[in-house]
């Protein structure tokens, strides 16, 4: 059923409760924090503008990375509430906490159209519990709920979910932000009745972490092509050697299902026909999280279905590029979720990137949606700086996943219907 959105409220004077998904990337720069990529940011001004426009005072509430339920100085808001200040070009109140006396504070000192963002509503364990008593202390200062953090909205939190029950219980309205309602019409209703045909490009490293978007989308889809590592898993169950490949051989069988099914459905199932294999060596030098750094040795095209023993594919080669290019350029929906190979290496990176430029020009035609799955296929489209070349890059990734598999979003249905 369709949400009530933010265009449907009258907030003049009200306080709107805006949960958003300001989970972005930093680094710490000279002992300061410092965002590295603010496209989440960036996507929230058109609801942040629309309610300032309507005179609401908001108050914006998210989370930054994975803190515990305790105060984490590297995983504190206040980096992004001046990143929000500059993207605005208004001033962004910021208070370190998300609950008590400042909150309360700061929030009888607003004015209609005024902008605070609350600290890390995960700097408090009774957040991911979904804890009744903490959602009502939060709630104190929602008489409307909105929640335009898609990218959180497959998480049952207090703020994601917990405040809007109140809210509405409360008799108060809960709506959609702009994102999200594009986010849910991007990867929702253009989806079920997309134009054809329907090209799927489905990456990543994992048969498991996919198959039940795989199962949904051969319900739906004309042609699903298949890259990145979870490729090995299928050629184990057609009976290819995968020499050091990541595969998961606990998967086999279903990969075998999904090639049964589409041939059930009359899906096009498209599996690479060459490689990038290259040898790999553990070195001495630790990474980041204290694993031994590995180096990939002599990459080489391979045209064998079956992988050289001691080596492991790493991208799709030149021939299956040209293959699935092929078939984006006769698409008029295409949807694009997860790498064709190891792309944070410039090494594998070509055959996620020729992908990415295929869907970009095919884009360009008239008539064509393309549609970008969250995460790393984002993250590769940026890198590619085609971004802005194609019809809509969902900013969630656990999120756009579990939607794209069919599961109901908790964020999502406790907003009010329309
Ligand atoms: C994300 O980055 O995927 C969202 O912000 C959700 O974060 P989480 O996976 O830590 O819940
Ligand atoms: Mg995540």
């Amino acid at each position: 059923m369709a949400k009530l959105t933010v265009r449907d409220l009258d907030v003049r004077g009200k306080r709107v409760f805006l949960r958003v998904d300001y989970n972005v990337p930093l680094e710490e720069k000279d002992g300061q924090m410092v965002i590295t990529d603010a496209t989440r940011i960036t996507a929230t001004l058109p609801t942040l503008k629309l309610l300032i426009e309507k005179g609401g005072k908001l108050i914006l509430t998210a989370h930054l990375g994975r803190p515990k339920g305790k105060p984490e100085p590297t995983m504190s808001l206040k980096p992004v509430a001046a990143k929000l200040s500059e993207l605005l070009g208004k001033p962004v109140t910021f208070v370190d906490d998300c609950v008590g006396e400042k909150v309360a504070k700061a929030v009888d000192a607003m004015k209609d159209g005024d902008v605070v963002l609350l600290e890390n509503v995960r700097f408090y364990a009774a957040e991911e519990k979904n804890d009744p008593a903490f959602a009502e202390q939060l709630a104190q200062v929602a008489d409307v709920y909105v929640n335009d953090a898609f990218g959180a909205a497959h998480r049952a939190h207090a703020s994601t979910e917990g405040v809007a029950r109140l809210v509405a219980r409360r008799g108060g309205k809960c709506a959609a932000g702009l994102l999200m309602e594009r986010e849910l019409k991007f990867l929702g209703d253009e989806l079920e009745k997309p134009a054809r045909p329907f090209v799927v490009i489905l990456g990543g490293a994992k048969v498991s972490d996919k198959i039940k978007v795989i199962d949904r989308l051969l319900e739906k889809a004309d042609t699903i092509l298949i890259g990145g590592a979870m490729a090995y898993t299928f050629r184990l169950a057609q009976g290819y050697q995968t020499g050091k490949s990541l595969v998961e051989p606990d998967a086999v069988e279903t990969a075998k299902s999904a090639l049964a099914k589409a041939e059930v459905k009359n899906v096009k199932f498209l599996l690479p026909v060459d490689d990038i294999v290259a040898t790999l060596v553990k070195t001495d030098k630790l990474d980041k999280k204290g694993k031994p750094v590995i180096e990939f040795l002599n990459p080489s095209v391979n045209s064998n279905m079956n992988v050289p023993a001691g080596t492991a594919g790493l991208d799709i080669g030149p021939m299956t590029v040209k293959a699935y290019a092929a078939e984006v350029a006769t698409a008029k929906t295409i949807l694009l979720n997860g790498p064709m190979g190891l792309f944070e290496n410039k090494q594998f990176a070509a055959g996620t990137n020729a992908v990415a430029q295929a869907v970009a020009d095919a884009t360009q035609k008239s008539g064509v949606k393309s549609i970008i799955g969250g995460g790393d296929s984002v993250k590769a489209l940026n890198k590619a700086k085609l971004g802005d070349k194609v019809t809509f890059m969902s900013t969630g990734g656990g999120a756009s996943l579990e939607f794209l598999e069919g599961a109901v979003l908790p964020g999502v249905a406790a907003l009010s219907d329309k």
